[in-house]
């Protein structure tokens, strides 16, 4: 993801020398053998930041009441007519999430709030992010609270830092959701959803 530019030019580089190629070997990393075209156009589609017309919902809870606002949110991208990665962060490698951030041009962030911030995971997993530079992807933020909230409000500020396109206002849900927390939910995704689509009319 930070060095895009850089790959994309090297590629011409070696593009223009005309060889050629039956192997890709480098520095680190496994070597590419047999097709090193269709590799090297998977690299130049990372590069430049190909992404799906689909949504990454990436969350962690400790009680499941964050996970349970997934079930609305999923139903409503569904509804909607993207598909949808849904990540749980302590049952996933971080790179898998990382992974579905990049091929999808909208992400849904969901923490509970813990001790005014948002879960570990989640911190982690954002920080992660920003180092990578990410950028093109529109992004949006959910999760539950108990008293004071902050996890959401945390979670836009990291958006904010990152540059991302930014979907607002997110939800939050105070302990379980009810069942008109949930048709908030429903909602709070068809908005995000549309938001997606158009936004990804710029990359077509
Ligand atoms: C150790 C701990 C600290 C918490 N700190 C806060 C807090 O600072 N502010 C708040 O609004 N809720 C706080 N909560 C409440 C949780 O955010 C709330 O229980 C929420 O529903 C948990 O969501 P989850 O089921 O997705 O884990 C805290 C809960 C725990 C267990």
């Amino acid at each position: 993801m930070p060095f895009g530019q850089l790959i994309k030019s090297k590629i011409a580089d070696v593009q223009k020398l005309g060889i050629e190629i039956d192997m890709i070997a480098p520095d680190h990393g496994i070597i590419w053998r047999g097709d090193p075209g269709h590799v090297m156009q998977k690299y130049l589609d990372m590069a430049n930041g190909k992404s799906n017309l689909s949504v990454a919902v990436i969350y962690d809870t400790m009680w499941h009441s964050t996970e349970q606002m997934t079930l609305p949110i999923m139903q409503g991208l569904k509804d909607e007519g993207l598909d949808c990665k849904v990540i749980k962060l302590r049952a996933s490698p971080t790179s898998a999430a990382i992974k579905e951030f990049w091929n999808s041009r909208g992400c849904l962030i969901g923490s509970p709030t813990l001790n005014n911030l948002m879960f570990p995971t989640v911190a982690e997993f954002l920080y992660h992010l920003r180092g990578l530079r990410p950028k093109n992807r529109i992004a949006g933020a959910f999760g539950s609270y108990g008293w004071g909230g902050g996890a959401v409000k945390e979670a836009y500020e990291e958006f904010k830092k990152m540059g991302l396109e930014i979907f607002e206002p997110g939800i939050q849900v105070l302990y379980k959701q009810s069942a008109d927390d949930e048709s908030k939910c429903y909602e709070f995704a068809r908005g995000f959803a549309k938001k997606v689509k158009e936004y990804h009319k710029n990359f077509e």
